[in-house]
C-alpha cells in the first residue's frame, strides 16, 4: 500500500518517522458556532476558518503530504441564507487571489472538484487562472471542493459511462472499479488514507462517498478556526496507530 512515507517534521526541526498519510481529506466543520459563541455573524467564522486553511495547508505541504482535499462548499450550501453565501463568494475571491502567490513558494498545485460552472464568471476565472497558473508545480495537489457533492459526483461519472456504452465505445463489461474512479473528480488520485472532521460530528455529508471506501476517519473536537497544527499533529498519530486491513486479515 502507498501510504507508508517518512515524516519531515520542519516545525520540530527534525526527522521523525511516522506513518504519513499520502493523501488527507478535511471536512472544514464549525465556523458557524465557532462565530455564535462570539456572537459574530457566520460570515466571521468562515473568514477566521479560511485563516486555519491556509496555516494547515502550508503545514500539510511542509510535512510531506502528496494530496489534501479540502471541503469548502457543498452541493447543499447553496440553501444558506444569501448574505452567507455572498461572504463565502467573495472569500474565495479574496483566497483565490492570493493563493496564487501564497502557495507558489511552497510550489503547491490547486486543482478545484465539484461543478464550477454555478459560480460567478469571475470566479470561475480566478479558478482558471489558479488551476492553469500552478498546474506545472512539482509540489502537494491541494483539491479545492468547491460546489462539491459526491453523490453529484458519482451520477456525473455513471452518465458518462452510461452514453460511452450507449454509443458502443465499451461494452458493459468493460466498466471496472478503475473506469469508474476516472469519471471522478479525483481522476487519477489515490483514494484518501485519511479524513478528519473538525467540531465534532459523525457525519461524511456528502464527501468523497466513492473514494473513502477504506478511509480511516478522526472526528476532533475543536471548530475548525481552531484547529491547528498541534491538532493536525494529534490526527496524524492516532492514524499512525491504526490497522489498516483493506478488508483483509
Ligand atoms: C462549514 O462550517 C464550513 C463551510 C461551509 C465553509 C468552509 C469554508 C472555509 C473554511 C473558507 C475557506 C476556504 C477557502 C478555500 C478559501 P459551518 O458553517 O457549517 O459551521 P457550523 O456547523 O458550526 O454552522
Amino acid at each position: 500500500m502507498p501510504f507508508l512515507f517518512t515524516r519531515r517534521n520542519k516545525a520540530k526541526g527534525k526527522g521523525e518517522n511516522i506513518v504519513l498519510p499520502q493523501h488527507i481529506g478535511i471536512i472544514m466543520d464549525g465556523n458557524g458556532r465557532w462565530a455564535k459563541k462570539r456572537g459574530l455573524p457566520r460570515s466571521a467564522g468562515h473568514t477566521a476558518g479560511a485563516q486555519t486553511f491556509r496555516t494547515i495547508t502550508r503545514y500539510c505541504s511542509d510535512i510531506g503530504v502528496k494530496y489534501l482535499t479540502v471541503y469548502a462548499f457543498s452541493t447543499e450550501n447553496w440553501k444558506r441564507p444569501k448574505e452567507e453565501v455572498d461572504a463565502l463568494m467573495r472569500l474565495f475571491k479574496q483566497y483565490l487571489v492570493e493563493a496564487l502567490t501564497d502557495f507558489k513558494d511552497d510550489s503547491i498545485v490547486v486543482r478545484f472538484i465539484g461543478d464550477t460552472t454555478a459560480f460567478s464568471p469571475e470566479l470561475q476565472k480566478l479558478i482558471r487562472e489558479t488551476t492553469e497558473e500552478s498546474k506545472d508545480r512539482d509540489g502537494m495537489v491541494l483539491n479545492i471542493a468547491m460546489n462539491y457533492g459526491s453523490r453529484d459526483e458519482i451520477l456525473m461519472a455513471t452518465k458518462s459511462i452510461a452514453s460511452r456504452v450507449q454509443s458502443g465505445e465499451i461494452s458493459v463489461d468493460d466498466i471496472t472499479e478503475e473506469l469508474f474512479s476516472s469519471g471522478l473528480y479525483t481522476a487519477g488520485q489515490p483514494d484518501p488514507d485519511l479524513v478528519i472532521r473538525p467540531s465534532g460530528e459523525y457525519r461524511i455529508s456528502n464527501f468523497l462517498l466513492w473514494q473513502s471506501a477504506y478511509t480511516e476517519f478522526v472526528i476532533m473536537d475543536k471548530l475548525w478556526p481552531d484547529f491547528t497544527t498541534e491538532d493536525l499533529d494529534k490526527a496524524l498519530e492516532l492514524f499512525s496507530k491504526r490497522n489498516r486491513r483493506f478488508g483483509g486479515v
